[in-house]
């Protein structure tokens, strides 16, 4: 039997993307249109733009992902949209592209969790990774820590009780007038920096939880403190300094829960896994224990339809299929 071609379709933010994947693992292409420039003057997402904006691409992209993948629509066999979380307008037009042509075609469709993709995202860049192992989600809405058994078992060990990871990356760079997104832009000024500089407070949460307002308020406060008082600050040691904090608390409980559950395989996900600092600490730290550490390619890290694709392909194995009722859940958790 031919592989099956999926078709991925991902709108919940400000990435308007298409990817086809031949069987689970075999990329063929991965389309990503983003809107960052628009929403740069903005400082951050605005709604309304970005539904407006996925509403003109959606088509474009899926088109352009066909042709690239070197197949023709009517040869893909099922549709993988990304149902939440998200933002609501933003969802709503690729779940109708995707109904549409499941319709049309009268193909399957399945509705994808957005951070479950995420972790997918890592089966694309090591083909011979399989469960069980630990993951660690850092993304822009999200930090949390998933016992994976299987393909279609996941385990919430925590997640973050009030700001994620990404979040408060892109509000401190926002006060240092750094432009949106942050993560990346912080993760290139504490290059130049001194990460002992500054003592920030080590969020302290019992368990598998994270919190990061804490932190946040402190940097804030640091810089606020600073600027009312005219005293020049040292942007890259702040940049560092918060970075090395956010890290060290997100490293310490991977590797206290990989102990714990005895899991020898630790995979990093979500758009703050391209952070360079994260990547080297984890990396360090797991060949120091003997874990085996996984990281997707940058292109994987952050929002894209290629691990949507793989995370609906490993649903329909187990025929988990949505019918044209599929409706976008903004706050969908894993
Ligand atoms: O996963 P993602 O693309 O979107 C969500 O699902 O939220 O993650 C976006 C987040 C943003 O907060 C962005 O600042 C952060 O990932 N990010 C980074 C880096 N690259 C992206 N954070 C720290 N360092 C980076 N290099
Ligand atoms: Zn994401």
């Amino acid at each position: 039997m031919d592989k099956i071609l999926t078709l991925g379709i991902e709108t919940s933010c400000d990435e308007t993307a298409a990817a086809v994947l031949c069987g689970g693992r075999e990329l063929l292409s991965n389309i990503i249109s983003t809107q960052i420039p628009l929403h740069q003057k903005f400082g951050g997402v605005v709604p309304e733009i970005a539904s407006r904006k996925h509403i003109v691409n959606i088509m474009p992209v899926i088109d352009e992902a066909i042709t690239k993948a070197g197949v023709e629509l009517k040869n893909i066999n099922q549709i993988a949209v990304t149902k939440g979380p998200g933002l609501a307008g933003a969802l709503l037009v690729g779940l109708s592209a995707a109904k549409s042509l499941a319709y049309a075609l009268q193909i399957p469709l399945i509705g994808v969790n957005h951070l479950e993709g995420h972790i997918f995202a890592n089966f694309l860049s090591a083909p011979e990774l399989e469960p069980p192992f630990l993951s660690l989600v850092v993304s822009g809405g999200h930090t949390a820590l998933i016992k994976m058994t299987g393909y279609n078992d996941f385990e919430l060990l925590g997640q973050s009780r009030d700001d994620a990871a990404g979040e408060a990356f892109d509000k401190i760079a926002r006060v240092m007038g750094l432009p949106y997104p942050g993560g990346p832009e912080i993760d290139k000024l504490a290059k130049l920096g001194d990460p002992n500089a500054i003592t920030f407070p080590h969020p302290k949460v019992t368990g598998y939880d994270f919190s990061f307002s804490g932190l946040k308020s402190a940097v804030l406060n640091f810089l606020n403190t600073a600027q009312m008082k005219n005293e020049t600050i040292n942007a890259a040691d702040v940049a560092a300094s918060f970075q090395k904090t956010v890290v060290d608390t997100l490293a310490e409980k991977t590797l206290a829960a990989a102990e714990e559950f005895k899991l020898d395989k630790i995979v990093l996900a979500g758009g703050v896994a391209a952070n360079s600092a994260l990547e080297k600490t984890l990396r360090t730290a797991c060949q120091r224990r003997g874990l085996k550490f996984f990281y997707p390619t940058k292109i994987l890290c952050t929002d894209n339809a290629a691990m949507i694709a793989c995370r609906g392909f490993y649903q329909s194995l187990e025929k988990k299929f949505a019918d044209l009722t599929l409706n976008a859940v903004p706050n969908l958790g894993l």
